[in-house]
């Protein structure tokens, strides 16, 4: 059920069954030369509404406007500072907790978004019986084991196939254009040390990989890895859903 599709006597009675609630969380930002500039907050919305759909559960608008400070080099991309998301999550929390939801489950398309999304949730963990947690789509082993058989060492780390994948199968495949051949590849523990989407001012950015991709050969997605991908990533996020709001722990701060 999507928040922003019922009313609130809707959302009453389904406080009434439950408290918890999946809050998608995005990036507005460019995905090389043929992945769409919403992919991330697409995979995140869809993998949250087909987990939402498998648990019965409340889905919130996705965030899309998030810190990509890197990509303002590359037109579309639209980046707010880390810690603005970080007030705005907190205060959209603030929100819901006030009409009883305390249990709050983000899943995420966005390496830049983990830092200030950990840091409002140990925030709220301070507040009361509120929990938080955050999972990326593609945390689960599942999925994993897809993106691996699919792409190997070429699902690299940004504008991967995978994220492409999945928005040629709810929307649309765009022609491989400049991303028809493989990009550079990336040194042995690159992706490691930039996780989070750690990386360097954006004309830098720009210059070190001048169409976007980082690592990641997006040509070889396919609708239908993309559905496959979709399908495993939403059932595996509404299994870890319902563990999470059926369990009285709460996750180590
Ligand atoms: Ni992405």
């Amino acid at each position: 059920m999507r928040l922003d599709l019922a009313t609130w006597p809707e959302v009453e009675a389904y406080l009434g069954r439950s408290r918890g609630i999946v809050i998608p969380a995005g990036s507005t930002e460019q995905h090389g030369p043929m992945g769409l500039i919403g992919t991330d907050a697409i995979c995140a919305e869809r993998v949250a509404a087909g987990a939402a759909d498998l648990a019965g559960a409340m889905v919130a608008p996705t965030l899309a406007y998030t810190p990509a400070p890197f990509n303002l080099g590359f037109p579309g991309t639209v980046s707010v500072p880390e810690a603005l998301f970080e007030h705005l999550v907190d205060e959209i929390l603030s929100s819901l907790e006030v009409h009883g939801f305390d249990r709050f489950y983000f899943v995420n398309g966005h390496g830049a978004n983990l830092a200030p999304l950990e840091r409002a949730a140990a925030t709220v963990r301070e507040r009361a019986s509120a929990d938080v947690r955050i999972r990326s789509w593609w945390d689960f082993e599942p999925v994993n084991a897809l993106r691996s058989a699919y792409y190997g060492d070429w699902e690299g780390m940004h504008a991967t196939p995978s994220e492409v994948a999945i928005t040629q199968s709810t929307h649309r495949t765009v022609p491989a254009g400049l991303a028809v051949s493989p990009p550079e590849p990336l040194p042995p523990g690159y992706v490691e040390r930039h996780a989070g989407d750690r990386h360097g001012p954006p004309d830098e950015h720009r210059r070190r990989f001048p169409d976007g991709r980082v690592g990641s050969h997006s040509a070889l997605a396919t609708p239908e890895h993309g559905a496959a991908l979709l399908e495993t990533a939403a059932a595996a996020v509404a299994e870890d859903y319902a563990a999470f709001t059926a369990g009285g722990s709460r996750e180590p701060a």
